[in-house]
């Protein structure tokens, strides 16, 4: 699963003949971490449909696929690109703190799994939209748990001032308004506490207390198809390694098991940890510049392309391509005008590098650059068995500057 010790990525650049800055996927490894998930479920009814907000690329998507998972969608944009890539409706759910009447009217039109819905509000628009178009609509409650967890304050979701989900305290009406429409459906209950979790405690402590309602509900002989303990697990990002997905399921299991609930549906909604290893950006540099107490490394890969470290001071691995010993230490920053388009320090060889490779971007960086300062979005190049099989090429600068001038 080591995309950086097995292939050459210089000759895989070669053979892409794409220019910096580039994104490149191991796609062998994406779908070795699709296996592992799957097999973790041992025989346990079960789906752990992909969150793919975290990387949208129709090949990442038909790899997890062909591995036997569903999807995590959270637009109608993505919705449809699930659809394209082949995913069957019924293993679809649609999660998303404001979705439009369209995003509705497709979900229900599609026939998927699930909405989640995230507001007592969301569900009346809900109703609204299915007596329309004559349907029932399959709902779920996203529940806003109340745990707090220890990661960056951006990515964490399940705390009581977060917008997301339902409160706790209005669950039981969410259930009863469901109840009594004859258009709306309850079959599933679902969290998602937060991203990057190093250990199962806090997904187990958020999904206890879900199943705590799930429970009060079914007491109160209401019905239910599967029970959503969300995604969140992480990843290496240098700092050590988190648990594993399977741990996760292994306690998810555990618990049902403990708390009778093992006749309910597991669903989970990894994105990160199915992708985030199994991509990095490589990036050329543009010079070197001391100044003052700093050796900067300038890259022509900036926040644009990789937002992460900008927005969460998250810090991502960043080695020479062709790996030459250590020496110096670097700080690499980006071409971007704003100071916090910065990568941090790093230790590089003596000799100023041609390229570096920014490592564990392959979940959220993509579907994050943006072309701020008139740079296009960068390529992207999908590998499997050591060799280039597909590359999505970058816009390109001329068809920013058509787009821009017309506006
Ligand atoms: N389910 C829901 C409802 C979510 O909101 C998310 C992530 C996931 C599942 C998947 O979480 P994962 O397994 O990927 O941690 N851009 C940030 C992460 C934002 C996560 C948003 N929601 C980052 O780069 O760290």
């Amino acid at each position: 699963v080591a995309l950086l010790s097995e292939c050459p990525l210089g000759d895989l650049l070669a053979q892409a003949g794409t220019p910096t800055p580039a994104y490149v996927y191991d796609l062998d490894a994406l779908s070795l971490a699709g296996r592992l998930l799957e097999s973790s479920f041992g025989g346990a009814r079960h789906l752990a449909a992909y969150a793919m907000k975290a990387n949208s690329a129709g090949s990442i998507l038909k790899r997890l696929l062909a591995e036997g998972l569903g999807v995590d969608v959270v637009s109608g944009a993505e919705l449809e690109l699930a659809l394209a890539a082949g995913a069957p409706p019924e293993r679809i759910v649609m999660s998303g703190v404001a979705k439009a009447d369209w995003e509705l009217d497709l979900a229900l039109s599609r026939g998927i799994k699930a909405v989640h819905a995230e507001s007592v509000e969301e569900l009346e628009r809900l109703e609204a939209r299915a007596r329309a178009a004559s349907r029932s609509a399959r709902v779920a409650l996203r529940v806003n748990p109340g745990v707090e967890i220890d990661s960056h304050a951006h990515v964490a979701t399940g705390h009581d001032a977060a917008k997301f989900g339902v409160h706790r305290d209005d669950l039981a009406a969410a259930f009863a308004r469901i109840d009594a429409s004859p258009t709306l459906e309850a079959v599933g209950l679902s969290a998602h506490v937060g991203s990057m979790l190093s250990k199962p405690e806090p997904y187990v402590a958020s999904a206890r207390r879900l199943c705590d309602q799930a429970r009060a509900r079914l007491a109160a002989g209401g019905r239910l198809e599967y029970i959503d303990f969300g995604g969140g697990f992480g990843i290496d990002y240098g700092g050590g390694a988190p648990a594993a997905p399977g741990a996760f399921v292994e306690s998810a299991l555990a618990l049902l098991a403990e708390v009778g609930l093992s006749h309910l549906e597991l669903v989970i909604e990894p994105g990160r940890s199915l992708v985030g290893s199994f991509g990095v950006l490589v990036a050329s540099v543009i010079q070197s510049k001391v100044s003052g107490p700093r050796r900067w490394l300038l890259i022509d890969a900036g926040m644009n392309d990789l937002i992460r470290p900008a927005l969460y001071g998250a810090k991502h691995r960043i080695e020479p391509l062709d790996r030459a010993p250590a020496g110096t230490t670097y700080r690499v920053a980006g071409p971007i005008c704003e100071s916090t388009d910065d990568f941090g320090e790093h230790e590089m060889a003596d000799a100023v590098p041609s390229h570096v490779v920014i490592r564990d971007a392959g979940a959220y960086g993509f579907v994050m650059a943006s072309e701020y300062n008139g740079r296009p979005l960068p390529a992207e190049i999908f590998v499997s068995g050591g060799r280039v099989v597909s590359v999505s090429a970058s816009p390109g600068r001329e068809a920013w500057i058509r787009r821009r001038l017309e506006a």
